[in-house]
């Protein structure tokens, strides 16, 4: 109800419209008035002919929102899988990393992501990590040049907190998507319930916990009563929260398994045991030794979270 009320009221206010529905018991997702698979497919860290070979496998399985990103190094090898195909039948995402958000580097990126990828858009661009150097507002207004260009559909985020989301959307630029960690061991209830209000879909990064789920004795046993596995049963967890999951893996049964979570349904009992565990989880976090060359910023307040470009303030 409250969802309904809230695309009501924007629509009434003419604000932007929530480009996403999400029809979990038929597993659909509406992207522009396409029906897609509530499931996508995640591409780290997936190189050359094995992600080839992992792209096709999830093509043929009806897989067709597919995630990438310039860090991932296999643009080329996701081309080669799509060659022949219907351009159309994919929604591909990609990331921009987090030294080239300038409005120039930003532009650079999708160039080179464009002719490897050997198309002419991207479904999705989203900002991989924030970078605290470089004014939000800039690489935002750059992002929408993109898509009045038609280089790109939509624009997202990733690895935020609450604090960005509130600064992002005093912009006024429509953001349609937020990628976060999400599984069964963490998810950031508040950002869920952020999104769930303004309304941002959560796409669920690391969604099988680089798959130590599958030996989850909570979710085994959930599993047992609708003949599925652990791994599907977080998954479809992922979707009862109205969130897109991005399982990886090369291994064509489990991108199999992985698909076929539409016919069962978690009653609200479980999804709260889920959750009660999930919520009080701790996220990954990119330390220093990580070797990145930054650090993460979930812990900034409103003020610090993202600097903004004297234009604007
Ligand atoms: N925005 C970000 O910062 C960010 C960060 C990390 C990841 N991501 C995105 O999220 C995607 C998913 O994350 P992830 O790949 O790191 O973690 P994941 O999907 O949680 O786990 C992948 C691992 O799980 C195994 N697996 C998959 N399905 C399985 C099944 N049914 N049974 C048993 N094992 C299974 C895979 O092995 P097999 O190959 O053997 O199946 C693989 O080792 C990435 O590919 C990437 O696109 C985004």
């Amino acid at each position: 109800m409250k969802k309904i009320a809230i695309l009501v009221l924007g629509a009434l206010m003419n604000l932007y419209s929530h480009p996403i529905d999400i029809k979990i018991e038929e597993g659909i997702c509406i992207i522009d008035g396409a029906e897609r698979p509530l499931i996508g497919f995640g591409t780290y860290p997936l190189q050359d002919s094995i992600c080839t070979q992992a792209i096709e496998n999830a093509a043929r399985c009806g897989y067709q929102i597919i995630d990438t990103a310039t860090f991932y190094n296999n643009f080329k090898a996701i081309a080669k899988a799509l060659k022949g195909q219907n351009r159309s039948d994919f929604y591909i995402i990609s990331k921009v990393w987090h030294d080239m958000q300038s409005p120039e580097n930003l532009r650079r990126d999708l160039d080179s992501t464009l002719e490897q990828l050997e198309t002419d858009y991207l479904d999705a661009y989203l900002i991989h990590w924030p970078n605290n150097q470089i004014p939000i507002d800039q690489t935002l207004s750059e992002m929408e040049k993109l898509i009045q260009e038609k280089k790109i559909r939509h624009i997202g985020l990733s690895n935020v907190s609450v604090n960005h989301l509130k600064k992002v959307l005093e912009f006024n630029i429509p953001i349609t998507w937020v990628q976060v960690e999400m599984h069964p061991y963490f998810y950031d209830h508040e950002l869920l319930e952020f999104c769930f209000e303004h309304p941002i879909t959560i796409q669920a990064w690391r969604p099988l916990d680089l798959g130590q789920v599958r030996e989850d004795q909570i979710l085994l046993e959930i599993g047992k009563k609708y003949d599925k596995t652990a791994c599907q049963v977080a998954l479809r967890w992922i979707i009862q929260h109205g969130c897109l999951p991005l399982p990886g893996s090369q291994n064509e049964q489990h991108i199999l398994e992985n698909g076929n979570i539409f016919d069962f349904s978690l009653s609200s009992k479980e999804m709260e045991k889920i959750d009660q565990r999930a919520v009080k989880g701790n996220r990954w976090r990119l330390k220093e030794e990580t070797g990145f060359g930054f650090t993460d910023e979930f812990d900034f307040s409103y003020e610090d979270c993202w600097p903004i470009s004297s234009l604007s303030r």
